[in-house]
Formats: structure tokens, C-alpha cells, sequence
């Protein structure tokens, strides 16, 4: 089985070639710079792995590249700028697509506007198959379903501060100042609060302030729970580092974490549903490494996509896969998740 990455030569995508290599599939690197993709090869140690050279302004050649792979897992970012040429490739080659994105609006535009292409060619898009947006919409699946009448959900990336990407600053940088949505009765508008109440985070004894901030789950939630509001949210603490992102500073960050550092870090996604009559439950996944834990991600969501039994369209995580199932495989991974009744 062949899966190609796209981007396989940023952090991220060489994540994703060594996640591949250690599951025994095929990777095929792609992207814009031969130099680059064959020294990501070298260092996921597959020196003769396929490298195929495809620009974003030519389409033939980055359908092409995608044609005889089962999947593509695109990891070149920041996605407002560079994913829609690689899921209209990827569509056209006939190829299930998923990616590493946490970009609102884009996802917004790639579930609302690529459903019916993908399933006219038959094909599953599921973007934003990171440790945010994939774990953040199944476990707000399993929570919800545990309350009969959903008013809202609140869906927390509660991950204490510590390294990110250039990539990912660039990406935050570049949707920052769009600011965060929320969805209320059918629509997404700019959210109309600072942020929630603070939430004391499973595991820790105090209650931390939490900021309104741009998730996946806000776009993705709506699409399989029936709800009035959904609202999103991070630690007040990683909001302000984010929102002092300048160009400079972005610039200056390293392009790739150490994997101590990314282990020391606790990685923590919550949501809360509460009910029309007041009932709530929580539910929450943590572990830690998240870098890694998105390349194992979006590699396992491509090698179901490829297996089957996803329908074909453009989904949420929580549509194309069993929720359960899916947090379920990552435990190996040192990942635990649970989902409670609270009084
Ligand atoms: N939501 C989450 O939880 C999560 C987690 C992990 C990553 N991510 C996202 O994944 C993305 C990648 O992050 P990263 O740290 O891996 O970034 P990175 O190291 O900067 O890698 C970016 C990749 O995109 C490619 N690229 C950039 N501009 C391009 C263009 N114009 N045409 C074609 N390819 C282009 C780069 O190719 P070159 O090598 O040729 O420059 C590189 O392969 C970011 O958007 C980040 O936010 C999200």
C-alpha cells in the first residue's frame, strides 16, 4: 500500500513518512523542492523512497503524483494558502485525502464546497486530522451522545504551553487576525465572547481562565451533533503567546521540535455538552507529543479512508470514522480518554 504525503518535507510531513514507515506502508514524498523531500527521505530512513516533484500551479503534475497511492496526507501549511490545489488534486486523481489543519475558514471551505467533486469521484476528504481537530470532534461526538438534548458544546484544547513549529505559528499567524468563530443556530459568526467560564482541566486541581480561540471542532461538531451553540476555547495563557506572534518572531521559531521537549509537554483536548434540561457530560483525550501524535493521526485516517467503509464526501472526523474505535487505537500511544456524567 502507497500513501503520499504531501509536504513531506516540512516538520510535520516527515513526522508522517517515518509514522508510514513504521507501519509498514509505502511512502511516496511530495512536494516542491527535490533537495528537500530527498533529504526528509534520508532522515525517515528510507533513502530510496519515491520523491515526486509537483508545484501548487500545476495540477497535472500533483495529480499525477497522486494517482497510484491509495491516500494522500497533506501536511503543507498554512492551508489557507496551500490546500485547496492539493485537494482538487487529489480528487481528481480518484484519491482519499485527509490533513494536519486547524485553520477554520479553510476547513470551513473545504467541507461546505468539495463534498459533492469527492463524492462524484468517490472519494473521502476528512481534513484536519491533527491531534486538535481529530481527537477534539470524536470526543465531542462521544460526549454529546450522552446528554438526550444538546443546547451546546464547548470544545477546549487545554494543552499547557510549550514549543510549537514555525509551521504552526505561521498558520496561527495567519489566521489570527480572522479571530474565531462560533456556531449558533445554524450559522458560524465571529464569537460573541471573550471566552468561557475557566475550566478546571481533567487531572489539575485549579481553575485556569480559557480565551475564545479558532478550533477545528466549532466548524465540524454541527456537522453530526444536533446542537445550538458551539463555542471553542484555549488556556488564556497559550492565547496571549499566540496573539504576539509577529512575522518576525514567527520567522525566528526553529522549524522543528526535539522529541524531549515535545514529550515533556501535556497535550489535552476537552469538550463539555450540556443539555436543555442542564444535564452535562465531559469527555477529554490527553497524552502528550502531539506532533507526533498528528503524524499517527492523519496516517491511521488515511489507511481506514483506504481500507473502506468510509461513505465518500467531505467529513468531519466524527463522520468518517468510529469515534470510540478510532481514540481507541491511539491508547497504544499513550493516550487515555474517557467520557463522564457530571451532576
Ligand atoms: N492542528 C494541529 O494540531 C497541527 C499539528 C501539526 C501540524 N499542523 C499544521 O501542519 C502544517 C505544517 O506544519 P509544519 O510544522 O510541518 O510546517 P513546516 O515544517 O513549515 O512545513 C511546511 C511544508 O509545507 C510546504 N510548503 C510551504 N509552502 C509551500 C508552497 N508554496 N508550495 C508547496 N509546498 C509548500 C513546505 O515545503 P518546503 O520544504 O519546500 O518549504 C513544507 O513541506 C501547519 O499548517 C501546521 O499548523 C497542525
Amino acid at each position: 500500500m502507497r500513501i503520499a504525503v504531501h509536504g513531506a518535507s516540512g516538520f510535520t510531513g516527515g513526522l508522517a513518512v517515518a509514522e508510514l514507515v513504521r507501519r509498514g506502508i509505502e511512502p511516496v514524498l511530495v512536494g516542491r523542492n527535490a533537495d528537500r523531500l530527498r533529504a526528509a527521505a534520508v532522515a525517515s530512513g528510507v533513502p530510496d523512497a519515491e520523491v515526486r516533484v509537483a508545484g501548487l500551479d500545476d495540477s497535472v503534475a500533483l495529480t499525477a503524483a497522486f494517482a497510484d497511492c491509495v491516500a494522500v496526507v497533506n501536511c503543507a501549511g498554512p492551508f489557507t494558502r496551500w490546500g485547496e490545489p492539493v485537494v482538487r488534486a487529489a480528487i481528481a486523481a480518484g484519491r482519499h485525502y485527509v490533513d494536519t489543519t486547524g485553520e477554520q475558514r479553510y476547513l470551513h471551505r473545504i467541507l461546505t464546497e468539495f463534498g459533492k467533486d469527492a463524492e462524484e469521484a468517490g472519494v473521502t476528504v476528512v481534513p484536519a486530522m491533527a491531534d486538535d481537530g481529530g481527537p477534539g470532534d470524536l470526543i465531542a461526538a462521544l460526549t454529546a451522545s450522552r446528554v438526550p438534548e444538546v443546547a451546546e458544546v464547548v470544545i477546549a484544547d487545554l494543552r499547557l504551553p510549550g514549543s510549537a513549529s514555525r509551521g504552526t505559528a505561521r498558520s496561527m499567524a495567519s489566521v489570527f487576525e480572522e479571530g474565531p468563530w462560533e456556531f449558533v443556530d445554524g450559522e458560524w459568526i465571529a464569537a460573541t465572547e471573550p471566552g468561557p467560564e475557566p475550566i478546571v482541566p481533567p487531572g489539575e486541581a485549579v481553575a485556569v481562565p480559557v480565551s475564545a480561540f479558532a478550533l477545528p471542532g466549532v466548524v465540524t461538531i454541527p456537522r453530526h451533533v444536533r446542537t445550538r451553540r458551539v463555542r471553542s476555547a484555549i488556556r488564556t495563557e497559550v492565547a496571549a503567546l499566540f496573539s504576539a506572534l509577529t512575522s518576525d518572531i514567527v520567522e525566528s521559531i526553529p522549524e522543528s521540535i526535539a522529541r524531549d521537549a515535545r514529550q515533556a509537554g501535556r497535550w489535552l483536548m476537552m469538550a463539555e455538552a450540556i443539555g436543555t434540561d442542564g444535564r452535562r457530560a465531559r469527555g477529554w483525550v490527553a497524552g502528550s507529543d502531539g506532533y507526533r501524535l498528528t503524524a499517527v493521526i492523519a496516517v491511521e485516517a488515511a489507511r481506514r479512508l483506504a481500507a473502506g467503509g468510509a461513505p465518500a464526501g467531505a467529513l468531519a472526523p466524527a463522520e468518517a470514522f468510529d469515534a470510540a474505535d478510532f481514540l481507541d487505537f491511539l491508547t497504544p500511544e499513550a493516550v487515555t480518554w474517557q467520557v463522564e456524567d457530571l451532576r
